[in-house]
């Protein structure tokens, strides 16, 4: 990724508006919102989608040849077609909805995965996976008799390049499976460079987890080169209940539906049924309606506002916080590497980090403390936990200012 450089006229004020719980005061000061990437909030235009379509448009998908369901299968179809675009992707039947990043990588493990593995076949998966990239490898390297392996970092947070060509010279690795940016440490991944040819060239697919990418850069899913890419809506100021999982045409094709039920089908018997065609395959049951619309919509307003300005918003804001972290004697930082995404790791010699978590969310600053669910990775830096603050395309260097300024409550309390 290039960093970008020069700052464009982005009008934060005027799109905090569009947020209106960044306005709500908590312990009587003014929320500082610096945990979107657990879940980032939603604008007003997406929240809105909700209220539109239940009073207006509201009705089973796929099912009724009555107008009103085919007006709502327009819409959902619509919203596929908006994800589709965000990603880059040439055509809608790669794109399968599901309840988020979690169920997506279980939809692949469980199908390819269950479908594709034998005994003494190789996973590997990288020290910086978020649990929901390492428990579908393990439960289903169980189920099949294949074997788990860990791809190294480097001190600083980034995938151990020589370690990981090391490991695909096994010979036996089928499957890589790794995230796009670090949900703990902010690192960005180089897939399309590294990641993804030196798989390839091994004969395995890459499978990513692209949770905490897909807020913050711009997506051209097919460019990278990976086999399947996954992410979720309610890190992209969409709802939380709806997910999406990208997959190249000829690896959908052939896999196993992962769960069974309505609209999955083309014919039931009692004892036999055959299958739909990807990625309707996949999407067993009602599907989340409402929430696929409202995704829809928040990548709309994403690309209103543009990615390139986006982006260099958030490397501005990571950048300063990093700087101004760095400054503070007790800080310890966590995750270093160059063109980190919106996030920042820290810790505060001798306090554990719930206790700083705690002292400034007093001060109206929200980060998230905690393992981050990547256990793996807080073993491989030596903590058992960290403190996080993670930004939007709605923060500010203010915010980063009020949270420097709550540390001092941390050394006041810890003096
Ligand atoms: N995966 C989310 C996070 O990193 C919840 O906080």
């Amino acid at each position: 990724m290039n960093a970008p450089t020069a700052l464009p006229n982005f009008d934060v004020e005027k799109i905090r508006a569009d947020f209106p719980i960044l306005t709500r005061e908590v312990y009587g000061k003014p929320l500082v919102f610096l945990d979107s990437a657990a879940s980032a909030q939603t604008p007003r235009q997406v929240v809105d989608v909700f209220r539109d379509v239940w009073e207006n448009d509201y009705a089973n998908v796929h099912r009724g040849i009555h107008w009103l369901s085919q007006r709502c299968t327009d819409r959902f179809e619509s919203a596929r077609e908006i994800v589709a675009r965000f990603i880059g992707a040439p055509n809608v039947e790669q794109v399968i909805f599901t309840k988020g990043s979690t169920e997506s990588l279980n939809l692949v493990a469980a199908s390819y995965g269950r479908s594709t593995l034998r005994e003494g076949d190789e996973i590997l998966i990288s020290e910086l996976e978020h649990h929901s990239n390492i428990i579908p490898w393990q439960l289903i390297a169980q189920a099949t008799g294949a074997v788990i392996k860990a791809i190294p970092i480097t001190d600083d947070g980034q995938i151990d390049l020589d370690a990981y060509r090391t490991l695909l010279a096994s010979g036996r690795v089928k499957i890589v499976a790794i995230t796009h940016v670090s949900n703990a440490l902010g690192t960005v991944v180089p897939l399309k460079d590294e990641i993804v040819p030196a798989a390839h060239s091994a004969g395995a697919i890459v499978v990513v987890d692209g949770s905490q990418a897909a807020p913050h850069l711009k997506l051209d899913v097919p460019s990278l080169g990976a086999d399947f890419y996954a992410f979720t809506g309610h890190k992209v100021y969409g709802p939380n209940g709806i997910g999406v999982l990208w997959g190249k045409a000829e690896l959908l094709d052939k896999m196993p539906p992962y769960q069974g039920g309505g609209e999955m089908i083309d014919f039931v018997s009692i004892t036999d049924s055959t299958y739909k065609d990807p990625p309707h395959r996949f999407e067993a049951g009602t599907p989340p309606i409402l929430e696929a619309m409202a995704l829809g919509r928040a990548m709309e307003y994403m690309w209103e506002l543009g990615h390139d300005a986006i982006q260099a918003h958030e490397h501005d804001l990571t950048q300063y916080a990093m700087a101004r972290l760095a400054a503070v004697p007790e800080v310890i930082l966590h995750g270093t590497a160059p063109g980190k995404a919106s996030i920042v790791s820290f810790t505060w010699e001798g306090v554990h980090a719930h206790d700083v978590g705690t002292i400034i969310d007093r001060a109206g600053v929200a980060v998230r403390v905690g393992h981050h669910c990547a256990q793996p990775l807080m073993d491989r830096l030596g903590v058992a936990s960290t403190a996080r603050a993670s930004f939007g395309l709605y923060n500010t260097r203010g915010d980063v200012d009020r949270l420097v300024a709550a540390l001092d409550d941390v050394r006041t309390i810890f003096a």
